[in-house]
């Protein structure tokens, strides 16, 4: 079936305007680093997506290669490719939703934070195109360190007059699949019906897995909490050191991003109770910035959820998490307000 879309007056896309050729209505989606490790895949699934009309594929390198290999595709989202910085105001006038996964991997060794000073240049000057010619565009951003990518959009954001908190994602839904998948595997259940609530942020001890409020609900011994908790902390680190110097989570990523992306795009659709983690402007702690449950509808996040109640054990991580996400927010703030 066609997906059902809803109009609204001063919504940024129209039924009319976003209209694949012959194809059903849809959203206008542009990924940013599209000919990348993440960006290939994603944007291979993101092709393969009902809810999308036409997918804009932007990068430095390589467009018009992954741009006309994927056009072949016999699914219904019109591919257009962009490339280079002179490229990038068409890449992305009109969009409805922009997937940022653009910039540096970790090699072995690295922190996320060991990626700032090249990343952080990158968001800003794709934040500045997004402000300029889609300010109303829901942002899933990807690039690392999202605990401080995403500070330096919304600062990018403030300065050019359009920051809709609702509408700037950080991406941490591969630390839910990662949990989801490792809780699975520890209670000897299918994935699919694991649903583990991951907040905080997405680095190291920023990543808290809340092991208490799994559903379905079951518990854990200690050993079983240490070894998720630091399994899902260093599931990234595990894959960079598996590559070993070949970047790091591309495979697992693109579907978390796809999956994270459809979840946007059924929100903006107005389907009812679409629930996710992500990393967003936040009051749930003192921090400006926080990931947790949100709801997402007709206008990005429309709702944050509380933490709910957490175990001590749980108690402890948010303290140092808190700790660690305060130094990196602050970081990306000043990057832009230096
Ligand atoms: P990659 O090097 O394979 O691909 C990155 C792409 O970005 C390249 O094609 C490159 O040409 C492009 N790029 C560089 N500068 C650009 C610019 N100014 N404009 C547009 N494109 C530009 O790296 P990857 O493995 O795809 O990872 C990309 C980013 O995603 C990294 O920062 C990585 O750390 C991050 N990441 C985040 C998560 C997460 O959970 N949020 C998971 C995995 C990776
Ligand atoms: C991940 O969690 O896999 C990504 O953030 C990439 C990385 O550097 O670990």
């Amino acid at each position: 079936h066609p997906p059902k879309l809803q109009m609204e007056a001063n919504s940024s896309w129209s039924q009319a305007n976003c209209r694949a050729k012959g194809g059903a209505p849809g959203f206008k989606v542009a990924i940013l680093g599209a000919a990348g490790g993440i960006g290939q895949p994603l944007s291979l699934l993101m092709k393969m997506n009902p809810l999308v009309s036409v997918l804009h594929l932007y990068d430095v390198v390589n467009t018009p290669g992954v741009t006309a290999d994927i056009s072949h595709m016999d699914t219904g989202a019109v591919v257009r490719g962009f490339l280079g910085a002179p490229q990038l105001e068409d890449a992305l006038t009109g969009m409805d939703l922009v997937i940022i996964p653009a910039g540096v991997p970790r090699k072995p060794g690295m922190t996320r934070d060991d990626l700032f000073n090249i990343n952080a240049g990158i968001v800003k000057t794709l934040c500045e195109g997004i402000a300029k010619c889609c300010p109303r565009a829901v942002i899933n951003l990807i690039s690392n360190p999202v605990n401080s990518t995403v500070p330096i959009a919304a600062e990018v954001f403030k300065k050019a007059g359009t920051y809709d908190p609702k509408r700037l994602l950080g991406v941490t839904m591969l630390d839910v699949v990662r949990a989801n998948t490792f809780v699975a595997e520890v209670l000897g259940v299918d994935p699919r019906d694991v649903d583990v609530p991951v907040v905080g942020g997405h680095a190291g001890v920023t990543i808290l897995p809340l092991l208490s409020q799994v559903k379905p609900a079951c518990s854990f011994t200690s050993e079983e909490i240490n070894y998720l908790t630091d399994r899902i902390q260093n599931g990234g680190t595990e894959v960079v050191e598996a590559k070993a110097g070949a970047g790091s989570a591309t495979l697992s990523m693109a579907y978390a991003a796809v999956k994270f992306a459809d979840a946007c795009l059924r929100g903006l659709r107005g389907d009812a109770a679409v629930v996710e983690c992500a990393f967003v402007a936040s009051q749930v702690t003192e921090l400006p910035f926080f990931a947790s449950k949100v709801k997402i509808g007709r206008n990005g996040v429309d709702e944050i959820y509380p933490l709910g109640p957490l175990s001590e054990y749980e108690r402890v991580g948010l303290e140092k998490a808190k700790k660690e996400l305060a130094v990196s927010i602050q970081k990306g703030i000043s990057f832009i307000r230096k």
